[in-house]
């Protein structure tokens, strides 16, 4: 069964309360999507495995500490996605990163897949796909069938909202993908719209309606 990791921290807390907001404005809102994926890239690099080096400090020799382990895929949901690329590159700046482009259609809600771009050595990076929102979980789903389709072993889900419905449709899914979010809410409307939620992401994040 994935794991689920709420980010409680007072920062991500504080800054996803502005970002609810509805009179928080366009650049105040991607400034602050920006900042929250930077803090939730602290957390879900958090088990990324450490091997021993040998370095010459102005001191000594010194054992100390480096990044081991596989390559980093980062991938964000077009559109919305694409606001929390910059944040997690701040930590993680050699990721490559691939694109999958899916929207809902307002009227089934079911995911229409219309990009996918991915690094080339799929097999071998360690992914993380990231989408302000899981509201049914249908577009996560079909992000995750397609990184997995094209090889992609392991993978996490990183996202600002979710709604319960879309964490239970990504474990009944792929229960290999563990999921990071900062704010569990309560429910989906009769629209598919997370509650209490901050709207649609894409258009708050781009200015558009
Ligand atoms: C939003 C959001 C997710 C999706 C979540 O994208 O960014 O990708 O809806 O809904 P789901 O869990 O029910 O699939 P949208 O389809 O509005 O496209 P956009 O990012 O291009 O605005
Ligand atoms: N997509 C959004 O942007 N917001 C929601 O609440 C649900 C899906």
């Amino acid at each position: 069964m994935s794991n689920v990791y709420v980010i409680d921290h007072p920062l991500i807390q504080h800054k996803l309360t502005i970002i609810r907001d509805k009179n928080t404005g366009t650049k105040e809102f991607r400034e602050l999507v920006d900042e929250v994926a930077t803090l939730m890239a602290f957390e879900i690099t958090r088990d990324m495995p450490l091997e021993e080096i040998e370095i010459d400090t102005p001191v000594c020799k010194a054992k100390a500490k480096v990044l081991s382990g596989k390559k980093i895929g980062l991938v964000p949901i077009l559109r919305a996605g694409l606001g929390m690329v910059d944040g997690v590159l701040k930590l993680i700046p050699a990721a490559k990163v691939g694109h999958v482009g899916l929207y809902r259609d307002p009227e089934t809600l079911k995911p229409i897949e219309y990009y996918v771009k991915l690094p080339n050595d799929v097999e071998e990076r360690d992914f993380i796909l990231v989408d302000p929102m899981l509201a049914t979980g249908g577009s996560a789903v079909e992000a995750i069938n397609s990184l997995k389709k094209r090889g992609a072993k392991s993978i996490k889900f990183m996202c600002l909202i979710a709604a319960p419905e879309g964490v239970k449709a990504i474990q009944d899914a792929h229960d290999d993908v563990d999921i990071y979010i900062a704010g569990l809410d309560e429910k989906l409307n009769d629209h598919g719209y997370i509650v209490p939620g901050l709207g649609d992401a894409g258009d708050r994040l781009y200015g558009t309606k």
